[in-house]
């Protein structure tokens, strides 16, 4: 049986922010702790008290057990669905109001982007629709993680075959390179932009075209959900999107905030 014990909880969770400066107590707690039980059952400790003992006597603790909490699971066009509506629908609707307005600038945000398959993915399909007219826009892509491991392996773009097994062949073909590892190509990869961010405690990207916050706040709290829908449409220019993952959905307040494009796809707009 696994400890439920909610003082011992709550002390393991302020010695991590004061040691470590994660502060987790935003993140839905029923699903913290199945997470931090997971390496209570690898260290063969049995309360969080015991485990305390062990993040103390072993350092690299601490990186094994910020591993299990942030799982970075994604996949290139994760849900196709909804990546095949931002390339139908988003991409050219957002060309067709930058070219109204005479503007070249395209500026999106993958926020908890994991290993990038999310960002390159998106830049992908701009590179698809823009064809040769890519040149003439100046289109960045900022992608941010709270763990730096995985901001590196994405900086790289090495891909395992099994990691790009559902991308369609032809963009295989196009877009990456194949030695032993499947590698994107430079054009793709100079279109984004990786760097260590903390979604709960660092100010966000601002001027944005499209926010991608994808299978993210599903770990944080409801409140912490609200402030967050409230710091994206700061962040967003008039009209730009933000894309939520298949399971996730504005509440509260932040439903005043955007008008859903498809509610299936969970893609809404900034009003
Ligand atoms: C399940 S992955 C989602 C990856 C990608 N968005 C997708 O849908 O394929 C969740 C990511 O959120 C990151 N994450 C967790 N807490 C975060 C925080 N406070 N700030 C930024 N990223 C965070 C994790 O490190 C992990 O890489």
């Amino acid at each position: 049986m696994m400890p439920t014990n909610d003082q011992g909880f709550t002390v393991l969770r302020k010695r991590i922010l004061k040691e470590r400066g994660l502060d987790l107590s935003q993140y839905r707690e029923k699903c913290l702790k199945r997470r931090i039980d997971v390496r209570l059952r690898a260290t063969g400790v049995h309360n969080y008290p015991e485990y305390m003992v062990v993040l103390k006597k072993d350092p690299l603790e601490y990186e094994k057990l910020f591993d299990t909490i942030t799982i970075n699971v994604t996949d290139f066009f994760r849900d196709k669905s909804a990546y095949r509506f931002i390339e139908t629908r988003i991409i050219p609707e957002l060309l067709s109001s930058k070219k109204r307005k005479g503007m070249k600038i395209i500026r999106a945000w993958s926020a908890g982007c994991a290993g990038g398959a999310e960002p390159y993915s998106l830049a992908i399909f701009f590179h698809q629709v823009l064809g040769k007219r890519i040149g003439d826009y100046h289109i960045s892509i900022y992608a941010t993680d709270i763990d730096k491991k995985v901001i590196e392996k994405a900086k790289r773009a090495e891909y395992e075959a099994n990691a790009v097994s559902g991308v369609d062949g032809k963009i295989l073909k196009r877009y990456f390179n194949y030695h032993l590892k499947y590698t994107l190509k430079e054009e793709i990869k100079q279109m984004v932009r990786f760097k260590r961010h903390d979604l709960i405690s660092e100010k966000p990207i601002a001027h944005l075209d499209i926010i991608m916050c994808r299978n993210v706040l599903i770990y944080f709290s409801r409140h912490l959900q609200v402030k967050l829908f409230n710091r994206f449409y700061k962040g967003l220019n008039r009209g730009g999107y933000l894309v939520l993952g298949k399971t996730e959905s504005l509440n509260g307040v932040a439903s005043g905030l955007f008008k859903p494009i498809s509610i299936r796809e969970r893609i809404y707009q900034k009003i």
